[in-house]
Order: structure tokens, then sequence, then C-alpha cells
């Protein structure tokens, strides 16, 4: 890694901000609404049958805007029947305003929500020590595979807390989205903060092949306008490249010549295209459902 850049995810509070912005200037929810509307409805439907709980676990969840639309799906398929959540999400801001956001929203009485402020590698400790017994009939992890430091490892943990007819739904951005060309060619010089950030879904599914996982695979395609990142000076500007580049302050701290690479590529047909005057990035993602074996 080039010096003097240190990753986004050590300042949650820019972290958070830039995640706001990118959601802002992205279709990345609406492309997840399109799939929980459109496949969702059949991914969950055997999940619960026979069951008099349904259990749900969620994986750096935020601030609970797309588990709540997850929800609304399995209570159409089974009306009345008691939703037991725990919701795994180290990021105090994101909890609390996943919390604000249940407060606020009517239709959630069956749902009994457990919060815990932990990392998903503090939740597996945790389940172990506390020899936790629960097993969990649907269990998301959407855009956070990144934050995990052994991918393998988490991806093996969760499959083992699915019970009979279960399903763990991975949602990363797609092997042919821009991010995986500006991952691979920049990964290396871009602060890793020793976390293993730059996995596409593609990664995932090879690694969930080569263990002979039941898995579909959904693509989602998604855009980003990123064309203030072009504009000296701009604040929004500058918030979506630190998400981009997952580096805190990157027009600040960037060595000039990394900068002006990375200003360039992201213009580039990789990355890019050109639209009615914007610049919009292929933010396309994957979705992966896999089965309990
Ligand atoms: C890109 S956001 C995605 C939030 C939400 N799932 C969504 O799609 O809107 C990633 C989330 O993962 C959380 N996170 C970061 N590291 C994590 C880890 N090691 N374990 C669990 N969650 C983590 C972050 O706090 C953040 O809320």
């Amino acid at each position: 890694m080039e010096t003097g850049m240190r990753s986004l995810l050590s300042d949650n509070g820019r972290y958070v901000e830039s995640f706001r912005l990118f959601l802002k200037n992205s279709t990345e929810h609406e492309c997840m609404q399109q799939f929980i509307e459109t496949r969702l409805p059949d991914v969950v439907s055997s999940i619960g049958d026979g069951k008099t709980v349904i259990n749900v676990l969620g994986v750096g969840s935020g601030s609970g805007e797309i588990d709540l639309k997850i929800f609304s799906k399995i209570q159409a398929r089974y009306p009345g029947v008691p939703i037991n959540t725990d919701i795994v999400e180290p990021s105090p801001e994101q909890l609390l305003s996943y919390m604000e956001r249940v407060a606020k929203t009517p239709g959630l009485e069956n749902i009994n929500f457990t919060w815990y402020k932990k990392t998903s590698a503090e939740f597996e400790l945790q389940v172990k020590k506390e020899k936790l017994e629960t097993k969990y009939d649907f269990i998301h992890m959407i855009q956070m595979m990144y934050y995990v430091k052994d991918v393998p490892a988490t991806v093996k943990f969760f499959r083992s807390l699915l019970a009979p007819n279960g399903k763990l739904l991975i949602i990363l951005v797609s092997g042919n989205s821009g991010w995986s060309t500006l991952w691979k060619k920049y990964g290396s010089r871009l602060p890793l903060n020793d976390l293993c950030l730059y996995i596409t879904a593609g990664d995932i599914a090879d690694m969930l092949s080569s263990e002979g996982a039941k898995q579909e695979c959904y693509e989602l395609p998604s855009d980003m306008v990123i064309t203030e990142c072009f504009i000296d000076g701009n604040r929004n500007g500058d918030l979506l490249l630190d998400f981009l580049t997952e580096t805190c302050d990157f027009n600040k701290n960037a060595p000039p010549e990394l900068r002006e690479e990375i200003i360039q590529d992201l213009k580039s047909p990789g990355c890019s295209s050109v639209k009615d005057g914007k610049i919009i990035f292929n933010n396309n993602l994957s979705a992966i459902v896999v089965e309990s074996d």
C-alpha cells in the first residue's frame, strides 16, 4: 500500500456519510428491491414450512432498510407466524438508525429483534463460547463480506447455522462490475487495513462450487453516478471517491500519480459509461442463494 493513506473504515463517521451518499447516487437499493420483489418470494417459499417460529439472522445489516423489505416477504409467505431475528452489526450509528427505523415502521409486531453490536467474527466467538444452538431459517449477508478477515471460514460458519430448509443469501458486487476492474488493478496500492476487501460474488460462487454447496446466482444490474468525482473541490465527489477506493480522504492523502491514474480509469469503459452527460459507474451486483446441506 502507498503511504499516507488509511482505510475509510477507520473513520466510522466518514464511512457512514460516504455510504449514505453512495446509496443516494446509485441504484444499489433499487436493484436489491427489484430482486426482493421478483425473486425473494420464491427463495423464501419453503424456509418456514412446518415451523411455529421463523428464525432470521442479519449480518452487517446497516440501518435495516433492506432487512425490513425482506421481512415483508417472509411475513407475506407465512402470515402471522412469529419471527425471531438476530441482527449483527458493529457500527453503533447504523444500529441506532436500524432501531429508529423499526420503532417508526408499522407491521413489525410479530418480529422480535435481538441486537448484537458485533462483527461477524465476534458473533461467531460468542456462539461458540456460549454454545448457542439457534439454527436459522434465513440468513442474509448483504454487501458486508468485504469486511471479514477469513471469507471461507465465515461462509462455512454461517452455513453451519442454517436450519433444515434454511437459505443463506449473500449479495456482493458482481465479478463484471467496475468495482472488480478497479480492485484487480489497484487493490494492492489501496489501504486494506488487514481486511479482506477485494472480493466479488464470482469469488464466493467459485468457493461454494468447490465445496459442493447447492447455490443459485442472480445478476442485479446497478448504476452509480460518479460525475462529481471529477469536479475539483466538490465535497460529494470527495466522499464518493473515498467510498470507491475505501480510503479516508483519498483526494487529500493519495499520492498524486495514483490519484491521477484512478481518476482516469474511473472514466474508462472497464469501470463506467457516459449517459446524458453523466458518468455512470458499473455497480452491478450478484445475489447468491445457498441452501442448507
Ligand atoms: C456496505 S454496508 C451494507 C449495509 C446493508 N446490508 C445494506 O446493504 O444496505 C456494510 C455493513 O457491514 C457492516 N460491517 C463492517 N464490518 C463488519 C463485520 N466484520 N461484520 C459484520 N458487519 C460488518 C458495516 O458496519 C455496514 O453497516
